[in-house]
């Protein structure tokens, strides 16, 4: 059965079409004429459909900061039956207070398979986090395992937007706003409120999820780099409306302050016929960044690989940066050429989506994950070390391999079942011994 599910999801993610563009007003319309023009709120909608705003921002943000989009659905959201709180699997929120913040290094093997039918929501499992859903501030890591379609069940958060990173397996997401693929080297993003169903492209699907509760991410400012580079704004597609017309029991999941609630509706709310506005889904192939670094000297700060950044109210102070290290040339003379010894005020997660990292000669493998909290001391291993301190530095092409970087401005604390968990490696901190001293005054 999940096979033949894995097959239509693939056909279906084959024929996608997108509108482009980041931070777009997109208008789209699944049948013609359901989208009403000149105004949002006609006394009747077209076609029947109810007008129903969903709001990213607040009403009064700046309208650079400004998140909404007008909805015209089959039937209005408000027209379901109570929630109901549920116990969530794996699925931990802020603020994070299983565990004592800690200061180690620490590193884990890929998130085990599941047991039994496990579908995307139900696969997914709280590494850590910090700030406070309530206060829409803070951060949140996750991998999920998952090896079955989500059936007559959608998802839908209320305290964060979700960056989905996918590892291995593709994913066809269906949204409120219309369909997406994403495939390993591609990012997904799922803003605050949309709903959502995640089915397979492949038997597993395994990946990391930023749950960003603060400002949503937006491309960072490029400064002295000019109008283009980094991740280019055309390089985003967003969905195309598509609508399902289904009648029958669908459970809603909705995670509100920390904990996940579910309604069982009589029709499937992915009903939306027409929409426009910028409070959308989107898509990124991590493969069309556009990589800027040093030509002549020293290894610059990982900042300059900043895909997309959640702002705070400091300026250059992110909630978190979602940071990419794609594949790109090594040219620097007289430089230690990966990654430098460093301590950082900033929490650094650090994630694999394939082949290798630079700094690790093993043990940081795809799927896998590494916490460098705030102030931790770390960097190069010490193979990775020797190895760069005595290459020739000719030109080198880094192409071996994807990771990603969650990095906040928050210390990082545990949930229990990471603390513990059986994947989380012993003895990380051994890829720094043996550096020896060389200094002989
Ligand atoms: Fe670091």
């Amino acid at each position: 059965m999940t096979g033949t599910a894995n097959e239509q999801a693939r056909k279906t993610a084959e024929g996608l079409v997108y509108a482009t563009g980041f931070g777009n007003e997109h208008s789209s319309e699944a049948v013609p004429g359901a989208l009403p023009l000149g105004r949002n709120a006609p006394q009747r909608a077209p076609l029947g459909l109810y007008a129903e705003q969903l709001s990213g921002s607040a009403f009064t943000e700046p309208r650079a900061a400004n998140h909404r989009s007008w909805l015209y659905r089959i039937r209005p959201s408000a027209a379901h039956p109570p929630f109901v709180r549920v116990e969530p699997r794996a699925v931990r929120s802020a603020p994070f207070t299983e565990c004592v913040p800690d200061p180690n290094r620490l590193r884990w093997n890929p998130l085990p398979a599941p047991e039994g039918p496990t579908d995307f929501l139900d696969g997914l499992w709280t590494l850590g986090g910090n700030g406070d859903a309530t206060q829409r501030s803070g951060m949140a890591v996750h991998l999920y395992h998952a090896n079955a379609p989500m059936e007559r069940r959608v998802f839908s958060d209320a305290d964060g937007e979700l960056l989905i990173v996918p590892e291995r397996g593709g994913l066809l997401l269906r949204t409120e706003l219309g369909l997406l693929r994403a495939v390993p080297g591609e990012v997904a993003l799922i803003p605050r409120g949309v709903r959502f169903r995640v089915e397979l492209l492949d038997a597993t699907a395994r990946g990391y999820v930023c749950e960003n509760y603060g400002q949503p991410f937006r491309l960072p400012d490029l400064g002295p780099i000019g109008a283009n580079g980094l991740a280019n704004a055309r390089d985003f597609r967003a969905p195309v409306a598509a609508y399902e017309d289904v009648e029958g029991p669908v459970e809603v999941v909705n995670k509100f302050c920390g904990s996940l609630w579910t309604a069982t509706y009589d029709h499937s709310p992915l009903d939306v016929v027409a929409w426009h506005g910028n409070h959308a889904p989107y898509v990124y192939d991590l493969r069309r960044f556009n990589v800027i670094g040093s030509i002549s000297y020293d290894h610059p700060d990982p900042s300059i690989f900043t895909v997309l950044t959640s702002p705070s109210d400091t300026p250059g102070l992110a909630g978190v940066d979602f940071v990419v290290f794609a594949p790109r040339w090594l040219v620097g003379e007289d430089t230690f050429r990966p990654p430098y010894f460093h301590r950082n005020v900033m929490t650094e997660y650090m994630g694999l989506i394939e082949g290798a990292y630079d700094a690790k000669a093993e043990g940081f493998v795809p799927g896998g994950g590494s916490l460098h909290n705030m102030m931790s001391a770390h960097g190069p291993d010490r193979e990775t070390f020797d190895r760069a301190s005595a290459a020739e530095l000719v030109p080198q092409k880094i192409d071996d391999g994807l990771a990603f970087m969650f990095e906040t401005r928050w210390p990082l604390t545990l949930t229990a079942q990471a603390r513990d968990a059986g994947h989380l490696q012993r003895g990380y901190d051994d890829v720094w011994q043996g550096l020896q001293r060389h200094f002989r005054p």
